[in-house]
């Protein structure tokens, strides 16, 4: 498929430490267009990001050529769309260095994956005084699922506090870990501010107390390479939207005995061995949590996503991103009266700031007048807003297509901004 076959890709391999972000471009043509008659500068990757052909074309490719329903039909259509279905799983279990392709389910992003480990894996196992540990950093679909267990239940939400750089603090986890503790759940990477958080030593920590752990993923996997096993995490989730994938498709990996043993979360079509109306056997992994009818095309439009960033190199795209946002740290830090917010030692991607005197929201109307689109709000992280107190920041987020120049715009809108409000 387009992937491996382009010439582009074959030309970033051969590059090991340096991206060829012009010939990279080229296979995001959404890029080369004017806004409000300037070039796009895309800075909202954190939010979604954008899709190079190979991902558009696979998805072409599908409804043009092999559309039909999956897994029922025996008609040669539906064999095809069924091994393309299946394909892409095989594809994101190598892409998390997963045990098996069972451990992969389809969902229709990071917020689904999460609910679905809450309700089925939650509503088993957590009862009464049970204590569930979350950290300050996480994104709203890493709370809600949680506190609405925790109410249902009449369990506990613990809080990993984080210091004034927005790292999480270690110690308060070793001290928070108890034994009411039956569940972690943590991101891996903050939306908010781009702190990597240290997962690895937060797992080993939680399964020295048999404690199982999910990891939120979201903003880490368009980022760094990411190995399931290596990181020992129970389950992990990702969208495929922020990945350069479609949206509406996303990903739960969980450990075969743990997805064995959890309940379904939705009944219906699919996930189903057997029914009569006096009882009905479950399907089994991993269609026994795939109910319905999936998103076939988005699932395929993953896969190919999934190529198209092993065929680029998450070692070569992490390099690229750690020198652009080192750029841009450097270059916001020289603006009089810009202040960074999260200054986290280990940081991907995020350049969430305020500007002394002025709103986001008029920084992010401004910056989209200059053609640089970035987010403004709290991020769906209100109280990672709360613990700096502040409303909002403008985030700048990053992604491997972005360059230099995009940085120098950001600047030069930042200033223009500043010449508008001293006015
Ligand atoms: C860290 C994190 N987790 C979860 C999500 C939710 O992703 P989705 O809305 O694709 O389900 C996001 C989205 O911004 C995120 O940044």
């Amino acid at each position: 498929m387009p992937a491996s076959g382009s010439f582009y890709l074959r030309t970033y391999m051969s590059a090991v430490t340096h991206l060829d972000v012009s010939a990279i471009r080229k296979d995001f043509p959404i890029l080369a267009q004017e806004i409000h008659g300037k070039p796009l500068v895309y800075l909202d990757n954190a939010a979604s990001s954008q899709k190079p052909k190979q991902v558009i074309d696979a998805i072409t490719h599908f409804y043009l050529l092999d559309n039909a329903n999956i897994h029922r039909g025996v008609h040669h259509l539906s064999e095809r769309s069924t091994q393309a279905f299946e394909d892409a799983r095989v594809k994101v279990q190598q892409f998390l260095n997963a045990a098996d392709s069972r451990e992969i389910i389809f969902v229709r992003g990071a917020t689904e994956g999460i609910n679905l480990v809450a309700q089925s894996y939650g509503r088993k196992h957590v009862g009464v005084g049970d204590e569930i540990i979350i950290s300050a950093l996480e994104h709203h679909s890493n709370i809600v699922p949680w506190q609405m267990l925790c109410e249902e239940k009449r369990a506990v939400l613990r809080v990993i506090p984080i210091n004034d750089r927005g790292e999480l603090e270690l110690d308060a986890f070793e001290r928070l870990l108890n034994p009411a503790t039956t569940f972690v759940a943590v991101s891996h990477v903050s939306n908010a501010l781009g702190t990597v958080n240290p997962v690895r030593e937060l797992i080993e920590l939680a399964h020295r107390r048999n404690v199982p752990v999910l990891i939120d993923g979201a903003q880490a996997v368009p980022h760094m390479k990411v190995d399931v096993r290596n990181l020992d995490c129970d389950f992990y989730v990702f969208s495929g939207h922020k990945m350069f994938g479609p949206t509406g498709i996303g990903v739960l990996y969980g450990k075969e005995r743990f997805l064995e043993e959890m309940p379904p979360y939705q009944g219906g079509g699919e996930m189903i061995r057997t029914v009569t109306f006096d009882k009905t056997t479950y399907n089994s992994l991993p269609h026994k949590f795939e109910a319905g009818t999936p998103d076939i095309a988005g699932a395929i439009g993953l896969g190919a996503a999934i190529d198209y960033l092993d065929d680029v190199g998450m070692d070569v795209i992490a390099a690229h991103e750690h020198e652009l946002l080192e750029y841009g740290i450097a270059a916001l830090a020289d603006i009089p009266r810009v202040r960074l917010i999260g200054t986290a030692r280990q940081r991907a991607s995020v350049l969430s700031f305020v500007l002394e005197g002025v709103h986001p929201h008029d920084v992010g109307t401004i910056l989209d007048h200059e053609g640089v689109a970035v987010r403004t709000g709290h991020h769906c992280a209100q109280p990672v807003m709360d613990r700096f107190g502040i409303p909002a920041t403008t985030r700048a987020s990053l992604a491997l297509y972005n360059t230099k120049e995009d940085i120098d715009a950001l600047v030069a809108g930042i200033q223009k901004v500043q010449e508008v409000f001293s006015a």
